[in-house]
């Protein structure tokens, strides 16, 4: 029996009592998943867990898709994205200042993500939390006339950070090689999303990789992207999350915003990431599922 704890009234649940160093059943999977689908962020603290066990765990909620900036996957296991701030012989050790502007997982994906997890292996002294924003909460509460507005739109989206494109700023999207961005499409997804899982609409990648709307003016379009993202990152919408060495952390992509936040580049952090991506029948043809999970 897995007891949950909420993280706040709206969404996020934690729980300390699943050791991932262990064999998991499928009775005890499918009560963590369900919680996941429920409560959109899924923290399982304190594991002590390797390489192998962290992505084998994330393999049971989607299949990985390694990240493009490959010279920092894992040595072990290409699957996981090293994020660190740590430098060894003057080198960095891993990606640092992933993602710290409000975005959406593989957005830039036609094929986009299901789920995120962080492996949480070095905590720094101050901050280093992770924000997140419930895109559920901030679609439902739209004025009707917006839901009507946006229901047929589609946004254009790139890789990118719409609001930050200087590249030697610390809240841009991480650099690309020349030959990394040649891999990246322009593609599109709805404004109002159903959830691919549950059926649930939410406002997705509002803000991030959203550059343009299809058939809008592009400063007409930016400015909604921007009215929408202002909305739907509200302090009312957000969880903060506060690590402890050795939290796993879940998130759902389809429902969620989520955003990094700066430390001192001096105070040591490392996490572990792997994402997870959407099927190609969810993407395409989302079925609905009662949320009827118990916490
Ligand atoms: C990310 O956006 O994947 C990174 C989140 C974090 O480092 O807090």
């Amino acid at each position: 029996m897995i007891t949950f704890s909420p993280l706040t009234p709206l969404f996020g649940i934690e729980t300390a009592d699943v050791d991932l160093s262990q064999p998991l059943s499928d009775t005890d999977f499918k009560a963590i998943e369900q919680a996941f689908y429920a409560h959109q962020v899924l923290a399982l603290r304190g594991q002590r867990i390797t390489a192998a066990q962290f992505a084998a765990f994330a393999r049971r909620i989607g299949p990985p898709q390694p990240h493009v900036i490959d010279q920092f996957h894992h040595p072990e296991d290409a699957d996981i994205l090293i994020l660190s701030n740590v430098k060894k012989d003057g080198q960095p050790t891993g990606l640092q200042d992933a993602g710290s502007y409000f975005h959406t997982d593989y957005s830039y994906l036609a094929q986009p993500a299901r789920a995120t997890t962080l492996y949480s292996r070095v905590v720094p002294k101050v901050g280093g939390d992770t924000l997140f924003a419930n895109q559920i909460a901030a679609y439902e509460d739209l004025p009707e006339a917006m839901k009507r507005r946006i229901e047929p739109l589609l946004a254009i989206h790139h890789y990118g950070n719409r609001n930050d494109v200087n590249q030697a700023s610390r809240t841009a999207a991480s650099v690309l090689s020349a030959e990394q961005e040649a891999k990246m499409p322009v593609i599109t997804h709805r404004i109002a999303r159903a959830h691919p899982v549950t059926g649930r609409k939410a406002l997705y990648a509002v803000s991030g990789s959203s550059f343009g709307i299809v058939g809008m003016p592009d400063d007409e379009a930016r400015d909604l992207l921007d009215e929408l993202a202002a909305h739907a990152t509200q302090a009312k919408y957000q969880l903060r999350f506060k690590y402890g060495v050795g939290d796993v952390v879940v998130w759902d992509n389809a429902a969620l915003l989520h955003s990094a936040t700066l430390i001192d580049p001096d105070d040591a952090r490392t996490l572990w990431r792997i994402t997870m991506l959407e099927t190609a029948s969810e993407a395409a043809a989302p079925s609905v599922l009662a949320p009827t999970f118990a916490s």
